[in-house]
């Protein structure tokens, strides 16, 4: 396993269409390792291989210190509801905002043996669960921030009404 280096914003890479993963190998494995070992080392809640100048739809979330969530070729199966919330990334350091995301997702994702899995998630691993799959369509949650204050307010009288 190795930590590699964190890409940040401003790079070509961050903006592209990731590609699918077609073979599940042992290169596969220790990508994920590599991914594993690089966010938490940076303390990170989940990362994209994007991020480490790679790009393929891989991508892991763990917002509890425990479970890791390895998501390959992952889609969005359903969304809804909505939430809104502060975010970060470790790509655009020293930078955060206020971000609206689907309060519960359907996702569809291989794990590392090549297994489909349907995850149903909310809260706060919803939020983990979208801006890393944004990441792999090169989205960056700075697209998504919403600074305006009289928006804000609105935003979040509907979210605490759902
Ligand atoms: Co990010």
């Amino acid at each position: 396993m190795a930590i590699r280096e964190i890409v940040k914003i401003g790079d070509k890479i961050l903006s592209l269409k990731a590609q699918d993963v077609s073979e599940f190998d042992d290169n596969l494995k220790n990508l994920l390792d590599d991914l594993k070992e690089t966010m938490l080392f940076a303390e990170g809640v989940g990362i994209a291989a994007p991020q480490i100048g790679i790009s393929k739809r891989i991508c892991i979330v763990c917002v509890d210190g425990e479970t890791v969530y390895e998501l390959i070729n992952p889609v969005i199966v359903k969304g809804s509801g909505m939430q809104y919330n502060i975010e970060g990334c470790l790509s655009v350091p020293g930078r955060n905002g206020y971000v609206q995301r689907p309060k519960k997702l359907i996702v569809d994702a291989y794990n590392r043996d090549g297994e489909m899995i349907r995850y149903k998630v909310s809260e706060y691993l919803a939020i983990a669960f979208s801006h890393e799959i944004d990441h792999l369509e090169g989205i960056l949650f700075t697209q998504k921030i919403i600074d305006d204050e009289e928006k804000i307010k609105k935003i979040k009288s509907k979210a605490e009404n759902e």
